[in-house]
């Protein structure tokens, strides 16, 4: 039986791809930072596991209770909007521990068992902001943006190892509780006054509901970058994000 590791599974992207993985008979190791196995259906196949991404103990233990997995999926991430002035550094700072050097950690922690393995698929979750970019997310986009270079240059050092990488790129998904969690965790300052009429118009803009993504469109990208072997390194993920980049 195959088995994954999905970082971020409390809500979500990350809990919709551990329910399409254990629908499809995975063994599925879904991480939170609180674990709650009532968040998913019960099945002896389903391994909640405790992992805050930014925290080295607690990564090791995460990686050591999973045993040896086939498909890591670096999901969890924050949000930040904001103009740049309204962004105390120890902010931006917490957006790339876990972002960016979330995802750097997790690899490297599971990336001895699969090189002696010879086999195993990392993919990492990105955003359609860094395929187009939005004002108000300089700081956040910076940090997705640092997971696109770091995945494509781990692909190619990778690739003797028959360990593949791939980027999911999803779009805006209205329907998960990201933005509200950057809102009441990093926004407590507000919009800087100067900014205020200019963000006023960009929220706005934002409401625009025409075409989004859907969790359920990450988890079929993510399904396929862990399964189809002809998978290319980046896939779109939601109807916004693949009228980005066209079809792949
Ligand atoms: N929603 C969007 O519009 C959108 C668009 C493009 C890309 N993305 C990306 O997609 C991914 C999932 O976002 P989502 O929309 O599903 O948002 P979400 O529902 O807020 O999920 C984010 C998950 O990350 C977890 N997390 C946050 N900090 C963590 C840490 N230090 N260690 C471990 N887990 C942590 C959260 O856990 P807690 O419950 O413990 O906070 C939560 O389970 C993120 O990487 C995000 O940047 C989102």
């Amino acid at each position: 039986m195959k088995s994954i590791l999905i970082t971020g599974c409390s809500s979500g992207f990350g809990l919709e791809i551990a329910k399409h993985f254990l629908d499809r008979d995975w063994a599925v190791i879904a991480t939170m930072r609180s674990p709650r196995a009532d968040v998913l259906p019960p099945s002896d196949r389903l391994h909640v596991v405790s992992l805050d991404v930014t925290d080295a103990n607690s990564i090791r233990r995460a990686v050591e209770a999973a045993g040896p997995i086939d498909v890591l999926v670096n999901n969890a991430g924050v949000g930040l909007l904001n103009a740049l002035e309204g962004v105390p550094m120890e902010t931006a700072r917490g957006v790339f521990e876990t972002n960016t050097l979330g995802v750097i950690a997790m690899t490297q922690a599971v990336l001895p068992e699969m090189r002696k393995r010879m086999g195993g698929t990392i993919i990492n979750v990105s955003s359609s902001t860094t395929l187009k970019p939005l004002p108000l997310l300089s700081v956040y986009t910076a940090s997705k943006a640092a997971v696109n270079a770091f995945t494509e240059s781990l692909s190619l050092e990778l690739a003797p190892f028959n360990i593949g990488v791939h980027l999911v790129v999803p779009g805006r998904a209205p329907g998960t509780p990201f933005s509200e969690n950057a809102r009441r965790e990093r926004m407590n300052g507000g919009v800087p006054e100067a900014y205020k009429d200019f963000a006023q118009g960009v929220f706005g803009k934002m409401q625009d509901t025409s075409a989004i993504t859907r969790p359920m469109d990450v988890a079929e990208a993510v399904w396929r970058a862990a399964t189809d072997p002809t998978c290319p390194l980046r896939l779109a993920a939601g109807a916004d994000a693949l009228a980005l980049v066209g079809r792949e």
